[in-house]
């Protein structure tokens, strides 16, 4: 790449080269726009990946993490921090949970939810330890979730992995009925794929796998860590699709950019984790607490889920008009709320670029799927702002 600044160059020596790095030196973010050191602003249609929910430099979360930092920044375990209570009694409040885990991250709330499904397990019959996950998951990149994550380019290099996990056909009911067994003692599915292309759930499918929970006796585990927090319209996408489960898992955007992840338990398994078993020297951080409770409060203000939905209306006749004007290009359009993917095939990598030159940040996954997760609060104009920049590149292809 052509006039890599100093610092890309000092990233590429002195910290471990996992990431593909964008050449662009951020000097500050405001809203749904990072802004570089020569002033040139980029509309970012990601958001750190579905963190910044309510976009960069939000002043009401900087305010919290500002007035908690005052009073304590950490306390160990043995203290009780009132910002973590808080945050857990909202969630609790405005979802099927009966307590809360903390973690510092979303792969963390997988792990904890992997822990307690072994032990949930274990408690009916020793030999109910098996987990399922789907082919096309993400759950995250240490051991156990990267076990669970269904796709062999992420595992191929790390196995051995956990034991007694397996995985089922995504949408495919009949080949889940043939994977469970009494020994299954959780399953754990994306009610839409993030990484995996914006692949959503079918009805019939989770049908199935509510009944089946209930005959093998196992727990539902729904990873919301990029459907959860209003991204598709609901506090949490479970909402849309008339489930149930037993534990949810969610970070993300959860502490306004600061880390936190939260495992959610439900009344089977509220219980299942006793002192001892399962622990954190920094979760939950008092100061992404605080954070997290001003976010809670944004997404639950009244209106604002609604608002979500508005725009996908909006935004979703715009784009589907894209899609039949360029069909060649724009294979289909996926997705819920202001979590949306763009199929367009081999294109996407040239998209991107392009789009790059253009001002507007993009993300690519799955190899071809343009994935949309702006900020929650991204306004009309910005969303218009895209489709000008979008179509002026396609234009061009
Ligand atoms: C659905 C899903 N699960 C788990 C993870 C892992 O979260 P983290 O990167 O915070 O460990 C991600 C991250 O992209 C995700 O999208």
């Amino acid at each position: 790449m052509a006039n890599l600044s100093a610092l890309y160059l000092d990233d590429n020596k002195y910290i471990a080269n996992t990431y593909n790095r964008i050449n662009i030196d951020v000097d500050y973010g405001e809203g749904c726009y990072l802004v570089d050191t020569k002033g040139d602003k980029y509309l970012d249609m990601y958001s750190g990946i579905s963190v910044n929910l309510a976009g960069h430099s939000e002043k009401s979360i900087i305010n919290a993490i500002i007035e908690q930092s005052n009073k304590y920044i950490h306390l160990s375990n043995n203290f009780i921090s009132k910002s973590s209570v808080e945050l857990a009694k909202m969630l609790v409040n405005n979802t099927f949970a009966k307590k809360i885990f903390f973690t510092n991250s979303g792969t963390e709330a997988n792990e904890t939810a992997i822990k307690i499904a072994r032990k949930y397990g274990r408690n009916i019959c020793s030999e109910k330890t098996k987990i399922l996950s789907a082919y096309n998951s993400f759950h995250g990149r240490t051991m156990g979730s990267l076990s669970l994550t269904g796709q062999t380019k992420y595992q191929e290099s790390f196995k051995p992995l956990l034991d007694n996990i397996d995985y089922f056909e995504y949408n495919n009911a009949e080949d889940l009925e043939k994977k469970v067994s009494d020994n299954v003692c959780a399953i754990f599915i994306e009610l839409i794929q993030g990484e995996g292309g914006i692949v959503q759930v079918n009805k019939k499918f989770l049908e199935r796998l509510i009944i089946l929970s209930r005959k093998y006796n196992f727990l539902i585990v729904v990873d919301e860590i990029q459907t959860g927090l209003g991204r598709t319209g609901k506090f949490l996408a479970c909402e849309h699709f008339n489930i149930e489960p037993d534990i949810v898992t969610l970070a993300k955007g959860l502490g306004g950019g600061l880390p936190i992840g939260a495992t959610l338990l439900g009344d089977k398994c509220e219980e299942v984790l006793k002192k001892g078993d399962h622990g954190s020297t920094f979760a939950p951080n008092p100061v992404a607490s605080a954070a997290g409770v001003e976010v809670l409060k944004k997404i639950l203000e009244d209106g604002f889920l609604d608002s979500i939905n508005e725009k996908y209306n909006y935004f979703i006749d715009k784009l589907m008009d894209m899609q039949k004007m360029y069909p060649e290009i724009i294979n289909n359009i996926t997705g819920k709320g202001l979590m949306i993917g763009i199929d367009v095939g081999d294109f996407a990598q040239v998209i991107k670029d392009r789009a790059f030159e253009n001002k507007l940040l993009l993300n690519v996954t799955a190899n071809k799927v343009i994935r949309l997760l702006p900020a929650l609060n991204i306004s009309y104009e910005e969303l218009e702002s895209f489709i000008q920049k979008f179509m002026n590149v396609i234009k061009t292809i």
